[in-house]
């Protein structure tokens, strides 16, 4: 039975005495609303780690104002028990006064990767993930702390992040698990009616056609518009950016450096972001 702690305390004194036995402790924090994709960073976990915490905090300060921050998916049954079958050892839901104290006054502000692509239409959103994820380190204490490929950048801002600040964490990302019609796994896939379910699974396919591409040689910035131009006529309402970024730094694309291509798009009112690296071959 996973072990839920409320409070910042009990966790670190429960965590405290597994170090002291040298056991290694693993840590995948979520927003809950919890689906394979998570299963798969507890699964790397538990494959490295003595002991794996989880912990659910949906973080308001990574929402902006008219942002799904209320309707947010909050499955807190379910997800215990997803938990629960996965043997999970320690679930950390703290509530947000919990996290955020009346007073509270620190945020963690950061440039690098943290600037363009999501930053350029979610300029707080960085900052939040920082704060909330540094802060969680410094609870936990973690060896090895999982983050989805899925959420690209946010894992680069955390890798440099935590490099800058000296934490003594190893971060590692885990690729991204898809449904069978290519669709990344996502929280906010809940929010897709059928109609736009269906039509989801086309992002997929427009990054591996810039993969393909650029295993034929085309120009990429040509290859990009046409990806974007290809979902609009699918019916995605939105594109806000199809772009290849340099995978270690995110910086912009140069030769002779491994590569990915990142995107956002709306279907309806859900942001979809995905992204694939370009040395990978598609069929
Ligand atoms: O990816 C998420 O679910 C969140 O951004 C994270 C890393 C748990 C921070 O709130």
């Amino acid at each position: 039975m996973a072990e839920v702690f409320r409070n910042i305390q009990d966790i670190r004194d429960v965590l405290k005495q597994k170090r002291d036995k040298n056991m290694r402790i693993g840590f995948v924090p979520t927003m809950g609303a919890l689906h394979e994709g998570h299963g798969a960073l507890i699964d790397a976990a538990q494959a490295e780690c003595d002991i794996v915490v989880v912990s659910i905090f949906v973080n308001l300060k990574q929402f902006a104002a008219g942002e799904d921050f209320e309707t947010y998916p909050r499955l807190l049954e379910k997800d215990l028990s997803f938990l629960e079958k996965r043997n999970v050892d320690y679930v950390f839901l703290p509530s947000n006064d919990e996290i955020y104290p009346d007073h509270f006054a620190t945020m963690i502000k950061m440039s690098g990767p943290a600037e363009g692509l999501e930053a350029d239409i979610r300029p707080h959103f960085f900052h939040g993930v920082a704060t909330i994820v540094m802060k969680l380190f410094l609870i936990v204490f973690p060896d090895i702390a999982y983050f989805g490929e899925k959420d690209y950048q946010q894992l680069c801002v955390v890798k440099r992040c935590s490099e800058d600040l000296s934490m003594p964490v190893v971060i590692k990302g885990v690729p991204t698990r898809r449904e069978s019609d290519g669709l990344a796994m996502s929280s906010r896939n809940l929010y897709l009616s059928e109609a736009e379910r269906a039509l989801a699974p086309f992002l997929y396919k427009a990054l591996c056609q810039v993969a393909k591409d650029m295993h034929r040689g085309f120009d990429l910035e040509a290859s990009c518009r046409k990806a974007k131009e290809f979902l609009l006529e699918k019916g995605f309402d939105k594109v806000d950016y199809i772009e290849i970024r340099a995978e270690e730094t995110l910086e912009k694309a140069e030769k002779n450096t491994p590569l990915r291509v990142l995107a956002a798009t709306y279907l309806g009112t859900t942001r979809l972001i995905d992204n694939i690296a370009l040395d990978e071959t598609f069929e």
